[in-house]
């Protein structure tokens, strides 16, 4: 039977990523992309006030980070990543949902993502709740060089 985050045991709450957080982040970031983000980038961002850095945290455990920018009524869902022995359990769809609660709360109207072409899990998850493609960057990826697709959601009718 497929795991759901319903099915799992244990207290699983989205909270703000802290710095004592960092290095379990950056394992996870390590095994998700092949370019990661240093603990160095996330101990700045930590600091800078238009970065919301959430995290799902499951008994103590990080089991999915999410980062995006706001900048006024825009925002960027900059990266979103669950741990490789966790996936396919709903924490994704649950960290994701979580994102656009925060940025609607900071007055994000319209938020935008970047996703590799070839990226079917993360793809599907943004089109069914509710991201629309509306561009691609010619090779914007590395490590193999890749487009990105550029999506769009609408927040609270913006
Ligand atoms: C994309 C990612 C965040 C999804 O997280 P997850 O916890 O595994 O996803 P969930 O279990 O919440 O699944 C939510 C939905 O995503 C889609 N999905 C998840 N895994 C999928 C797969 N392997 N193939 C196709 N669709 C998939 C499904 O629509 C699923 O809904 P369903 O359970 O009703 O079928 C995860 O795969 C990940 O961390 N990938 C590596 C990092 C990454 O690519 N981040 C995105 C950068 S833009």
């Amino acid at each position: 039977m497929r795991r759901t985050a319903a099915r799992v045991a244990g207290e699983i709450r989205v909270r703000d990523m802290r710095e004592a957080d960092v290095d379990a982040v950056v394992a996870l970031e390590s095994e998700a992309f092949s370019t990661p983000w240093s603990a160095e980038t996330f101990r700045t961002l930590l600091e800078r006030p238009g970065a919301e850095l959430l995290v799902l945290d499951h008994a103590g455990d990080i089991v999915a980070y999410a980062v995006v920018w706001c900048i006024l009524d825009q925002g960027e869902l900059a990266n979103i990543a669950v741990r490789t022995d966790r996936r396919g359990e709903g924490h994704g769809r649950h960290l994701l949902g979580a994102v656009l609660a925060r940025a609607t709360e900071r007055g994000v109207h319209t938020l935008f993502l970047e996703v590799r072409e070839s990226n079917r899990a993360a793809r599907t998850l943004y089109a069914d709740v509710g991201f629309e493609v509306i561009g691609r960057r010619k090779g914007y990826y590395q490590e193999p060089t890749e487009d990105a697709l550029v999506l769009r959601i609408g927040l609270d009718g913006g």
